[in-house]
């Protein structure tokens, strides 16, 4: 059967552009993606619970090449500096010339690793993104934004390096557990509340088909929100200014997993919840008022994101937290706040009394 023609969104970078790919059928549509790889050698880079579901399509689709897959263990605690090592050395045990590609067929935690060793191998080397969760559909495959974590912080480690392409491929979301989908729907809304109303109105309307699993309309969100996520990058690659935006929720929801121990609120749900607390932040601040808040509130609950501060959290921790985040400058605290939906602004020099009150008050709601 030939798969149906998917979404192409280009992410606009000259020579270095690069299509993502959103639909049906598409890991087993080899004939589209392997037009991407320019060579004869290709590591998949996966874990052990993707690699069971889903290594099968895609090796199908390597057929006559020289590859071979290196597998994690599942989890953000083996998004590490030692696993790059280990992929270095499969695709040395490879052969990998210059020209090799490695696959990265996972959610985010896979394609931030997988990206982060192709741009370190031989300087760096082409890869492919093959995200299999909601999150890493909208967000982590598109950008270019690849690392790992060390032992004193997530992420601090890592390059900037495009892929040649991204396969996203709807059809593995079916095995996707609902509390990941969810998060992922949190990346989906951020989007739209950083910089597009009229998305942010569609999603409102269609919030039941999504927390539904509707095809059409998760397709449509999809698209809408890479579109969205491809003409920043597009216009500020590496951060200089307009990229910061897409932080909305971040400071407050880094602080919020670390706290939790990254166990008690997922990526998204930390976002989920981090977009609400900056959206409060605005308001006390007199620069958004009180129904955007209250807009964003009823869209988190209506897809069945939290909207409250786990109880038990102490302010002045999550303060601490949110000093160490990495778009701070010396001594002020720099947030992605908003004008209302869709008008996300960077602002510097934000008073640690008003967070410190925000988070007060939503800890005491807890
Ligand atoms: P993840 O990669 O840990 O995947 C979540 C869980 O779902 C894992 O247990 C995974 O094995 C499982 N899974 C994946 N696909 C599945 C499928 N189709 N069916 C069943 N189970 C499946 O987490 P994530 O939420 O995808 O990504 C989070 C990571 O992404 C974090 O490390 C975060 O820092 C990073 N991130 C990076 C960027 C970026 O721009 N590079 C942006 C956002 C987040
Ligand atoms: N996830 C934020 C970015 O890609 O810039």
């Amino acid at each position: 059967m030939t798969p149906a023609t998917p979404h192409t969104i280009d992410v606009a970078l000259g020579g270095r552009s690069y299509p993502v790919w959103i639909g049906r059928g598409l890991l087993g549509d080899a004939a589209r993606w392997r037009a991407r790889l320019r060579g004869r050698h290709a590591l998949v880079l996966s874990n052990t619970t993707v690699a069971s579901l889903y290594l099968d399509r895609v090796a199908a689709g390597l057929d006559g090449l020289h590859w071979s897959s290196f597998l994690l263990d599942d989890g953000e605690a083996h998004k590490s500096f030692a696993n790059v090592g280990r992929a270095l050395e499969a695709l040395a045990r490879l052969g990998a010339t210059r020209d090799a590609c490695v696959v990265a067929l996972g959610g985010g935690v896979v394609g931030d690793l997988a990206g982060f060793a192709a741009a370190c191998w031989m300087r760096g080397i082409d890869f492919i993104q093959m995200p299999t969760t909601l999150l890493a559909m909208v967000d982590s495959s598109v950008g270019g934004k690849t690392g790992v974590n060390l032992p004193a912080g997530k992420n601090l480690v890592g390059a900037f390096h495009q892929p040649r392409a991204v396969v996203a491929d709807i059809d593995t979301l079916a095995t996707l557990p609902a509390r990941e989908y969810r998060a992922g729907l949190a990346e989906v809304i951020k989007g739209a509340a950083i910089g597009d109303e009229p998305f942010f109105a569609w999603l409102e309307a269609h919030a039941d088909a999504l927390a539904a699993r509707d095809d059409d309309a998760l397709v449509e969100a999809i698209a809408r929100k890479v579109r969205y996520k491809a003409g920043v990058v597009a216009r500020d690659e590496t951060e200089q200014g307009e990229r910061a935006l897409l932080n909305l929720g971040h400071t407050f929801g880094h602080a919020l997993e670390t706290a939790g121990n990254y166990t008690a609120l997922l990526h998204g749900e930390g976002v989920a919840v981090g977009m609400l607390l900056a959206a409060r932040l605005s308001e006390r601040l007199g620069m958004a008022g009180a129904a955007d808040t209250a807009r964003l509130h009823r869209l988190l609950e209506a897809v069945g994101l939290p909207v409250a501060v786990p109880a038990g959290f102490d302010p002045e921790q999550l303060l601490a937290l949110m000093r160490l985040d990495k778009k701070n400058t010396a001594g002020s605290l720099r947030l992605i706040l908003w004008r209302g939906v869709g008008k996300a602004e960077i602002v510097g020099g934000v008073d640690e009394t008003d967070v410190l009150a925000v988070l007060d008050e939503a800890v005491r709601a807890a």
